[in-house]
């Protein structure tokens, strides 16, 4: 490791979070995120007012993410960005950006792996949060991303199963459209189903072949049962809205947990990391806890901060590219569906 210090500026622009960092040799100094509200009217991420909203935000948000750092861009040693996957026009904003200051500064510019870095986010230097060992497997869970991966190192990756629909995270935010419930539904399905019957209702398990997910079927199912349900009762939601919840949350989290285990066992491993929003859920924290008495795993789960969308993560990806000298030409371009 190099004796110097490498300052990197992390910016974040995928989805609707608009989000700047800056890491001093794997450590964070500031980690900001302005997160678009104009979204939640209405029940989704609208990609245009994403981007318009990015542009409005970034500024802003790396002057504030500067400032909190208590450095000036002089300082700078590279800039890090989010080159995709993700919403076309919001990766353009962040792209765009970082490759403009880059140039002005005269300092190296770095592309990451939104993906690689949801997972790479484990390796950010914080008290209390262990590192996992290679190779380790890591499910990546959010509104815009189920997948499992295999970790051989640092930028040696296999995804070995994904969803081939909706992402779990959208499982959640679904229903909870279903039921009424405001967007993003995770947080407060989750809170209800904390204090509700998990084995109220019971919803099937999708079958779907070796690690890969559906999630599709599962709110067409609660739909109809919803349907079915309020035609004889129509308070049926009020009646039953906790139990309802955690019967959900119950079924996901089994269809998550039923994955994991076939993919520790096929590949051996039983360091099991995760990521993304849905890893805020209590529920899949305590089945992976559950996990580790169970099955023999050691579980690890990124401080909070870290795990929804945020530049943190894409930071410490621009520390680790830039010990290896990993740089990206100014001639770079987004790319929405770029893969791990
Ligand atoms: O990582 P994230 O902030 O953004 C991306 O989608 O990339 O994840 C947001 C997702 C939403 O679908 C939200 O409903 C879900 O994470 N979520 C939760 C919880 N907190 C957030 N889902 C279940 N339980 C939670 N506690
Ligand atoms: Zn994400």
């Amino acid at each position: 490791m190099s004796s110097q210090n490498i300052y990197i500026l992390g910016i974040e622009s995928s989805c609707d979070d608009t989000a700047a960092s800056v890491m001093l040799n794997g450590k964070i100094l500031s980690n900001v995120v302005a997160s678009q509200k104009i979204h939640i009217e209405y029940g989704g991420v609208v990609p245009e007012l994403a981007s318009r909203a990015h542009q409005q935000n970034i500024v802003p948000v790396v002057d504030q993410a500067l400032k909190k750092a208590n450095i000036d861009k002089s300082q700078l040693s590279a800039i890090a960005f989010t080159r995709g996957p993700g919403l076309m026009g919001s990766l353009l904003v962040g792209t765009s950006f970082a490759k403009s200051l880059a140039y002005g500064l005269g300092i190296p510019l770095i592309d990451v792996n939104h993906m690689s870095a949801h997972i790479l986010a484990h390796f950010i230097d914080e008290e209390g949060f262990n590192k996992p060992p290679f190779p380790f497997l890591a499910m990546t869970i959010s509104g815009g991303h189920t997948q499992i991966v295999k970790v051989n190192h640092y930028f040696d990756m296999e995804v070995i199963g994904e969803t081939i629909d909706d992402a779990v995270g959208e499982a959640f935010d679904k229903s909870g459209k279903i039921l009424g419930l405001g967007y993003p539904a995770g947080p407060e399905i989750d809170k209800r189903a904390q204090i509700g019957n998990p084995k109220a209702f019971k919803f099937t398990k999708p079958k779907v072949d070796g690690l890969n997910f559906s999630f599709s079927g599962l709110k067409t199912a609660i739909l109809y049962f919803i349907q079915k349900e309020t035609k004889e009762n129509p308070n049926f939601i009020e009646d039953n809205l906790n139990d309802i919840c955690a019967s959900i949350q119950y079924t996901i989290i089994g269809i998550l947990i039923d994955k994991l285990k076939i993919a520790s066992k096929q590949t051996g491993i039983k360091h099991i990391a995760i990521g993304g929003g849905v890893s805020a859920n209590s529920g899949i924290r305590k089945a992976l806890k559950d996990g580790e008495a169970k099955f023999g795993w050691t579980t690890y789960v990124p401080k909070f901060e870290f795990t929804t969308d945020n530049a943190a993560m894409i930071a410490i990806v621009g520390y680790l590219k830039y010990l290896e000298g990993d740089f990206a030409e100014q001639n770079v371009i987004a790319s929405a569906r770029l893969k791990i």
